[in-house]
């Protein structure tokens, strides 16, 4: 935990409508409170992302969800009470509280409780709500850590708050629950089978039509390198071809992949869970080494494995411009 003035600061400038980079179990945020609306605006502008994406309300516990959600289904309950705090995010009909500059105008808010130390005594010290998405400029590859907050936004906000390293490391998995039947809008930090065994029922991948969710753009989780993914047992023969067409690789795989000496490997477990809370650092680290292409191998697609291979179809994808 962190010194207790330090904390006192924090919540201190979020009173007054700053904005803070937040340490969350997922991924690091860029925090400011959620009813300050110059406050929500000035987060648009430093991550240089379109006002019209909806933004998640991080509160303090789930005892202060009727505050913005005005109806509660008790599938949000049972969801709630299972994985909170934790790294799920649930969309439901929104109250006045959460205004338009959070929800990008729509009729729903989203909202979590962190599974950070940091992150729950900033909001519990607070006592409401906190705007925060993940804390790297638009389009680029989520924070783990307070440095690569440091890199990607710099001087731009008025604290950093370190927490150590994201343990789960990829952003919440999403689900929606403002109307009809569940669907998962994200998948993320906790596995789709984990909220399924609590709501009893298959709960369907839907990518939302209507709303605009910045981790649906194709390649918003682009590094600069180009990714090319591979099944584990393919990694040998994708770098080989690659090679031979005169390009500088990389890989990011797991211990057990047999590759040339000379090829550098940024090291991503085989196992699910490892490798999403890696898997952001071993981007960040490998696009600092300037290879041309980067070979990425697939974990398992179950657990987390679904939300690792997710990020990485994602920074695969066909760039625009
Ligand atoms: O793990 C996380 O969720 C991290 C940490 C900081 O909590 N936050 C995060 O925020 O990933 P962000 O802004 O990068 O992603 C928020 C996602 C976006 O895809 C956004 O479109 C979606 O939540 N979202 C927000 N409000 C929504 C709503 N009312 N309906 C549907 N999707 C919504
Ligand atoms: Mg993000």
């Amino acid at each position: 935990m962190l010194n207790p003035d330090l904390l006192d600061r924090a919540v201190e400038m979020l009173r007054r409508g700053g904005v803070i980079a937040l340490p969350t179990e997922t991924v690091y945020g860029l925090a400011a409170n959620a009813e300050d609306e110059l406050a929500v605006r000035r987060v648009f502008a430093i991550k240089g992302r379109p006002a019209t994406h909806p933004l998640i309300v991080h509160i303090p516990g789930a005892e202060h969800l009727s505050e913005w959600a005005r109806t509660l289904p008790d599938e949000a309950l049972a969801l709630a009470r299972a994985f909170w705090p934790g790294p799920l995010t649930l969309v439901l009909p929104r109250t006045a509280r959460a205004t338009d500059a959070v929800t990008g105008g729509q009729d729903t808010v989203a909202l979590r409780v962190p599974g950070h130390p940091v992150a729950l005594e900033v909001l519990r010290r607070l006592g409401g709500g906190v705007a925060a998405p993940s804390a790297n400029r638009f389009g680029r590859v989520s924070p783990t850590t307070a440095e690569h907050v440091r890199q990607d936004l710099g001087g731009d906000v008025d604290l950093v708050l370190d927490g150590g390293p994201s343990t789960v490391g990829v952003e919440s998995t999403i689900v929606d629950l403002s109307s009809g039947a569940p669907a998962i809008l994200r998948p993320g930090g906790l596995a789709t089978e984990e909220v399924e065994r609590v709501l009893g029922k298959a709960v369907p991948v839907r990518a939302s039509t209507t709303v605009r969710v910045s981790g649906s753009l194709a390649s918003h989780y682009a590094p600069r390198a180009g990714v090319v993914l591979s099944e584990p047992s393919e990694a040998l023969q994708q770098v080989n071809a690659l090679r031979a067409r005169g390009l500088r690789v990389g890989v990011l795989g797991p211990a057990s992949l047999s590759l040339p000496e000379d090829v550098q490997r940024f090291d991503v477990p085989g196992e699910p869970a490892e490798a999403a809370r890696v898997l952001y650092a071993r981007l960040r680290e490998a696009d600092e080494q300037g290879h041309d292409v980067l070979v990425a191998c697939l974990p398992a697609a179950s657990g987390l494995g679904i939300a690792v291979r997710d990020r990485l179809s994602r920074a695969a994808a066909p760039r625009e411009g």
